[in-house]
Order: C-alpha cells, then sequence, then structure tokens
C-alpha cells in the first residue's frame, strides 16, 4: 500500500499496546460452552478403547466427501493412510482461497470445537504424531481463535502441548493445493508436487499424511457423535447429504447456506432471499472459478459432486456467484483468468504461459475460437496441477454458453485487436 492512515496505525498500536489485539473477535463457542454441552465426550470414549474401522465404517455410512472441493470419500481416505506404516501425520487445509468461499470462515468463527473435535477424531483415528492446520492468514479473527482455543485444550489435558501446530498461509493461492501447502509446512517454496505419490503415502517430511479440510472435519464430529444419518438422511433430488453453499453477487442476503445436496440454483437463490432489487439472473459460477460460468438457463440440475461434469464444471467448494443482466459473462471470465494469471505459481509452462496468453486473447474485441480451444487443451492435457488443467473451464463455458458476447462462431476479423498469429510463439 502507498496511502498509509496513521489515524487507524496508531489506533491499532494502542489496542495492541493494552493486550486487545483483536478487539473484533465474534462470539463464538469457547471450550467451556462446547464442553458443557458434551463436547469431547465422543473422543474421550474412542480414545479409551474405540475401534477406528467402526468410526470409519460410520463416517463412510454417512456418504462424507472431502468438502475443500473435491468430494474425494472421506473414510476412504482414513484407510489410505492407514495402510503406510508410521510416524504419520494429519494436516489441516484452512487455506480457504477459492474466490467466493467463505464456509469454512463461518464455521471457525462459530463452532471451533466441532472442528477441533473432528480433527482430534481423524488424527486418533489414522494415529497423527502432530496436527499441522494450516490456516489463511486473511482471517485474523479466526487465527486467535484457533490460539485461544488450543491453548484451552492443552490447559484442559485433551492434547499434549504443541501437538496441535497452528501455521498461518502467507496469501499464495496455489498453497491450498494440497502438495503446495505441506511444502510450505516443510518450511519451502509452495509449488505442487507431481502424484502419485500421493500425500496419503509420502506426505509432509515424506510422511504419510491424511489432508483433509476444516468443514470435512466439522461434518466427521458430528457424525461420530449422532451417526451417519445427520448426513445421509437428507435426499432431495436424488442427492444424499448436506452442502454449505457460500452464496454471493446478486442475491439479496448473501452468506452461508446449509441446504440439501441435491438443491438447484433455483433453490440457493431463494435461500438467499432471491435476485436483489433490480436484478434479472443471467448467469453463475457453481463453485469458484475453475468450474467457469452457467447460463440461468441451467437452472435444474443439482449442484451436488458429479453432476456438473457433463455440462463442463463441478461444484467444487460450492462457491455460488450469481450474476444479473447487468453483469457481463465475458468480463467475470477474463477476471477469473486474470486471477489464474496472478496465481499460478509458475512451475510449468502450460499453466505460466497459458494464463497469461489466454488473458491476451481474451482481451481481444472477438475471441479467437480456434486458438483459445488449443491453448484450453495444452492447458488442460498438460499442466501439473488442479490450478492450470481448470483454468480454460471460464474460457470454454464463456465461449459455449455466451458467444453473442464473444463474437465467437464466426472467422476472426483482421481489426480483431490481437495478432493471433503471434500468441503461441513468445
Ligand atoms: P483430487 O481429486 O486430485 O484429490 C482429492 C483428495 O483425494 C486429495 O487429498 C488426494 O490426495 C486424494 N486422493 C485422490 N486420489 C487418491 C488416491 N488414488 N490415493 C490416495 N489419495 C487420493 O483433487 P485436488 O486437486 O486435491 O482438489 C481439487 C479441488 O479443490 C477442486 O475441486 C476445487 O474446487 C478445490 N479448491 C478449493 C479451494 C478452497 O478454497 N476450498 C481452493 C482451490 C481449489
Ligand atoms: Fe504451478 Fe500452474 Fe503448474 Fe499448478 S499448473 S504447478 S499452479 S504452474
Amino acid at each position: 500500500h502507498n496511502h498509509i492512515d496513521h489515524a487507524t496505525v496508531q489506533k491499532v498500536e494502542a489496542a495492541i499496546a493494552a493486550g486487545d489485539t483483536h478487539a473484533h473477535l465474534p462470539g463464538y463457542e469457547t471450550h467451556a460452552d462446547y464442553a458443557a454441552g458434551g463436547g469431547y465426550e465422543t473422543l474421550g470414549k474412542l480414545r479409551s478403547g474405540g475401534d477406528w474401522e467402526a468410526v470409519q465404517q460410520q463416517v463412510l455410512e454417512s456418504g462424507l466427501r472431502g468438502l475443500g472441493g473435491a468430494g474425494f470419500p472421506s473414510g476412504k481416505k482414513w484407510g489410505f493412510v492407514r495402510a503406510n506404516p508410521g510416524p504419520r501425520y494429519l494436516a489441516v487445509n484452512g487455506d480457504e482461497g477459492e474466490p467466493g468461499t467463505f464456509k469454512d470462515r463461518y464455521c471457525l468463527e462459530r463452532r471451533p470445537h466441532l472442528f477441533l473435535e473432528g480433527m482430534l477424531i481423524a488424527a486418533w483415528a489414522v494415529e497423527a504424531e502432530t496436527c499441522f492446520i494450516y490456516m489463511r492468514d486473511e482471517y485474523p479473527a479466526v487465527l486467535e481463535i484457533l490460539r485461544r482455543e488450543i491453548a484451552a485444550l492443552e490447559t484442559a489435558g485433551i492434547v499434549a502441548p504443541g501437538y496441535i501446530d497452528l501455521r498461518r498461509g502467507a496469501g499464495a493461492y496455489i498453497c491450498g493445493e494440497e502438495s503446495a501447502m505441506i511444502e510450505s509446512i516443510e518450511g519451502k517454496r509452495g509449488i505442487p508436487r507431481h502424484r502419485p505419490p500421493y500425500v496419503a503415502q509420502v506426505g509432509i517430511f515424506d510422511r504419510p499424511t491424511l489432508v483433509h479440510n476444516v468443514e470435512t472435519l466439522h461434518w466427521v464430529a458430528r457424525v461420530c457423535r449422532e451417526g451417519p444419518q445427520v448426513l445421509s438422511a437428507t435426499e432431495k433430488n436424488g442427492r444424499k447429504g448436506l452442502r454449505s453453499y457460500s452464496v454471493s453477487g446478486r442475491v439479496a442476503a448473501p452468506g452461508v447456506y446449509l441446504l440439501p445436496a441435491g438443491s438447484t440454483i433455483t433453490d440457493i437463490i431463494e435461500a438467499a432471499g432471491g435476485m436483489a432489487v433490480g436484478h434479472v439472473f443471467k448467469a453463475y459460477q457453481p463453485g469458484g472459478p475453475s468450474s467457469g460460468l452457467l447460463p440461468a438457463s441451467i437452472d435444474d440440475v443439482p449442484l451436488d459432486f458429479d453432476t456438473l461434469q457433463p455440462l463442463g464444471s463441478f461444484i467444487g467448494s460450492a462457491a455460488v456467484v450469481v450474476l444479473s443482466e447487468q453483469d457481463s459473462a465475458r468480463d467475470a471470465a477474463l477476471n477469473m483468468l486474470r486471477f489464474f494469471e496472478d496465481e499460478s505459481c509458475g512451475q510449468c509452462t502450460p499453466c505460466r504461459v497459458g494464463c497469461e496468453k489466454a488473458v491476451k486473447l481474451m482481451q481481444a474485441e472477438r475471441w479467437d475460437s480456434d486458438l483459445l480451444e488449443d491453448l484450453c487443451v495444452a492447458m488442460t492435457d498438460a499442466s501439473i496441477c488442479g490450478l492450470g488443467q481448470a483454468a480454460p473451464n471460464p474460457i470454454k463455458l464463456v465461449m459455449e454458453h455466451f458467444a453473442q458476447e464473444v463474437g465467437t462462431g464466426g472467422d476472426v476479423p483482421d481489426d480483431a485487436g490481437y495478432d493471433s498469429d503471434q500468441s503461441l510463439e513468445r
């Protein structure tokens, strides 16, 4: 920042000097509140003679899938990690960097101990030697809550001092990719590793590592305490379970909404109070920029894992952003590619150069669809990690559904504003 607001700096310094580092902590459930309601009883019972495979079975029966976005069956992951000899680690991915996603923050700023108990149950199940929590540094209130509540767990004798190692991310989107996060935890530059081996085999310091998202662990605690039906009993449109949708954009009441996993965009907009006054529904990002944009006409598909694949999209972490007729699909896609260009770690050429070229091509008055399609294939097929592989989705979906905005479907005129012959050569 080149502009420093001295009055604010003085206010913050005075607050810190008075011992008040976080004047804006939200009201949340403390360890005392949680324990008074029976919290940590499940963990205590499991630690004194529980059968990890019985717990794994419960998690499998609940249908819980990884809520960071990939939807890998959580119970299955425990089996992969246990299959490798110890010492083993657990790492929590709290680097919620997906634009439009804020459900983990919501969960941590309200009920941090549901997450912490779920984490300790999963750590018990895989016999983890240490739990690393990799937390997004842009969530200062969450960091402060976790510092206080981890200290409370140590005081209560639930964990040994140091068993939970809280780490701060430094704002790189790519450090939310699990192997880049592990590199960062190890103290290195956060760049993704090649797979296989998966982190379940070779993770932190080359040890088998169980990686889970914050919300996934929150559900582990609920499933173990309330039974698998807490998730599996909800059914809608042929889909089972619940999803926390982070809803933003042109809706009347943006926020986190816990809805059946079979909800359509119509249900989600309705839950968020309908469209904002004066706005007509045009398009939506179903799950982060890598899921691209879908038109309002696709309004009857359940927004769950697997259901959007045939449309060339996916639900990911369920970051739903609603656009209206006042928004440009073309500008939204360009914005998404600019984000990927900024956040690409630069390790591999198809992504590093591909994102940059895509941004240039997308600035032309009419998009050169043939060239963009070639570029999309190269990026999807040859990038190392999900960032580069999925970055073309907004381009492909906007060409398919909003062709009139980008002028595709015919020959690109000479005055297209971009020299396509040169585009891939530099
Ligand atoms: P992935 O499907 O490759 O892997 C998912 C998980 O399953 C990983 O933990 C992986 O290690 C494990 N896994 C998969 N196959 C395995 C095997 N054969 N053996 C052992 N373990 C296996 O997906 P990835 O690349 O980890 O995540 C992509 C998702 O992340 C996207 O859907 C995107 O929505 C989401 N995302 C979420 C963000 C957020 O802020 N929540 C930010 C950016 C992306
Ligand atoms: Fe880095 Fe992009 Fe390659 Fe992923 S795809 S490793 S973010 S350059």
